[in-house]
């Protein structure tokens, strides 16, 4: 990988400018809000253009994928700006001249705006009809509200009795609401709705969810697999717990006006050790017994005689032990509130109830879908599942997918793939991403930028 060397009249930061021409491999750049990731892309695609004759590529070889179409317009003049600019120097490039021209068809949008332009292309090659019309988010909703109803009905008067009895939906309404109002089940299958929605296959993804609860009511909560998620999250929050507890021992350690409180910081520390103990040890239920010893008595206050050093250290000390207590109690509120056998008890009973949470919300989606269609509507959604339909094989069902033709044609227009707004991609986005990039990761032709921190979708 070469890199050029940074002239020093220009304005980019190493990092940047590492950034800029890094290749070799498939590149992501997490960066903080307003660090300038989204003027490194462009500048990005602008060398990518200017490079030298061997290395440049076409304005039309790239597909950009943005977060706004008003992105899209300024990465488009940007490009404008720095083409015209080396044409003024280089009058008779007839290469640079092409690139200006093509900028007009160059993939340079939202990844809607990609997936409607696949849409209306390719129509022909899935059960799709061409002539559709978009929905706008508020047309889309309110026709969502129309189904919700209708679906809510027929379920209460029974006419779904072959996927799920009334009492089944009861016990469902119940367990999600307090008052057996609507609004609560509404919330809760259009949430379901929405998930699933940016999973590539959502039926296949819905109908798995309830195998995660088949579990016996009575095996030990250690042995479960949501267990084991957890179980690193739980021992984490100890052992920084601990060490919270250990750094404000160290502090008042040796000095007199505050060693009064070192038993209680022992104490404290210790009763944490050992639930840490055995957690990583022994057993979930051994940690819930040894729990309630974490009390957290009062700490002793400072008198008027102590030293204002006494007092910023005493602050100090008082801060750890604060956010070690703060680590705790979430803990006793969450994972230890109850004893472990019930919580097995309680996710055992959550299958049959997921279950019919599952085949509602099925429903509800091939209701929604069909009253879609009537109307000859898609949404946003509908553009990403129909261009993925349109760039899988149909024939395969493997994971990751096969591409189809259409998929190839792509992956050999597109040398170089660039995302803004990373963090925001989902996992259905991102595979129709891989669907139209060439090559695997070590081929380097997928460029992202985005602030993991600023992650707004992603499930
Ligand atoms: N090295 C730099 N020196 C001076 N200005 C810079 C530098 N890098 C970026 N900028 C400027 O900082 C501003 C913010 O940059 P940019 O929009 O690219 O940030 P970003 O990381 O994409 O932000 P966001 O997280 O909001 O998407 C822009 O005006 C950009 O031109
Ligand atoms: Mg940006």
């Amino acid at each position: 990988m070469t890199i050029p060397a940074k002239p020093s009249n220009v304005q980019w930061t190493d990092v940047q400018w590492k950034a800029i021409y890094a290749s070799g491999q498939d590149i992501l750049v997490s960066a903080a809000a307003g660090s300038g990731k989204t003027a490194v892309l462009i500048e990005r695609l602008i060398q990518k253009i200017l490079a030298s004759e061997e290395k440049r590529i076409d304005v039309d070889e790239l597909l950009v994928v943005t977060f706004t179409n008003a992105s899209a317009a300024e990465m488009r003049n940007r490009m404008a700006e720095a083409l015209e600019k080396a044409i003024g120097q280089d009058p008779g490039n007839s290469f640079l001249r092409r690139q200006l021209s093509l900028l007009n068809k160059a993939q340079i949008s939202t990844l809607h705006s990609f997936c409607l332009s696949i849409c209306r292309e390719y129509a022909y090659t899935i059960d799709l009809d061409p002539g559709f019309r978009l929905a706008s988010i508020e047309e889309a909703s309110l026709l969502q509200d129309d189904v919700m109803m209708d679906i809510l009905e027929k379920a209460y008067r029974g006419d779904m009795e072959t996927l799920f009895t009334k009492e089944e939906l009861y016990t469902l309404v119940d367990s999600f609401a307090s008052d057996r109002s609507d609004q609560a089940i509404e919330h809760l299958l259009q949430e379901m709705y929405k998930v699933s929605r940016v999973q590539p296959n959502p039926y296949e993804w819905l109908r798995a969810l309830p195998e995660k609860y088949d579990i016996d009511p009575n095996s030990p909560i250690d042995d479960l697999a949501i267990a084991q998620e957890v179980r690193p999250f739980i021992i984490a929050s100890l052992k920084e717990a601990a060490a919270r507890l250990e750094k404000g021992l160290q502090i008042i350690m040796g000095v007199p006006a505050l060693e009064k409180n070192k038993p209680l910081f022992e104490a404290e520390y210790s009763a944490v050790k050992q639930v840490l103990y055995a957690m990583e040890e022994s057993s979930w239920e051994q940690a819930y017994i040894l729990i309630p010893a974490i009390e957290f008595g009062r700490i002793k206050p400072l008198t008027k005689k102590d030293t204002e050093e006494d007092r910023q250290s005493y602050a100090v000390a008082k801060d750890h032990r604060d956010s070690a207590k703060d680590m705790l109690n979430t803990l006793k509120d969450t994972f230890f509130a109850r004893h472990p056998k019930l919580y097995v008890q309680e996710m055992s009973a959550t299958k049959p109830i997921l279950e019919t949470l599952v085949k509602l919300t099925i429903e509800y989606s091939e209701a929604f879908k069909q009253a879609k269609q009537e109307r000859g509507l898609l949404d946003f959604s509908d553009l990403e599942h129909f261009a993925l339909e349109i760039l899988c094989d149909s024939g395969s069902d493997t994971i990751p997918p096969q591409p189809s033709d259409v998929a190839l044609g792509f992956q050999k227009r597109f040398k170089e793939v660039l995302v803004d707004e990373y963090q925001d991609v989902n996992f259905l986005q991102e595979t129709i991403l891989q669907l139209v990039k060439s090559g695997g990761e070590q081929d380097g032709n997928m460029f992202m930028v985005g602030d993991v921190k600023q992650s707004i979708v992603r499930p």
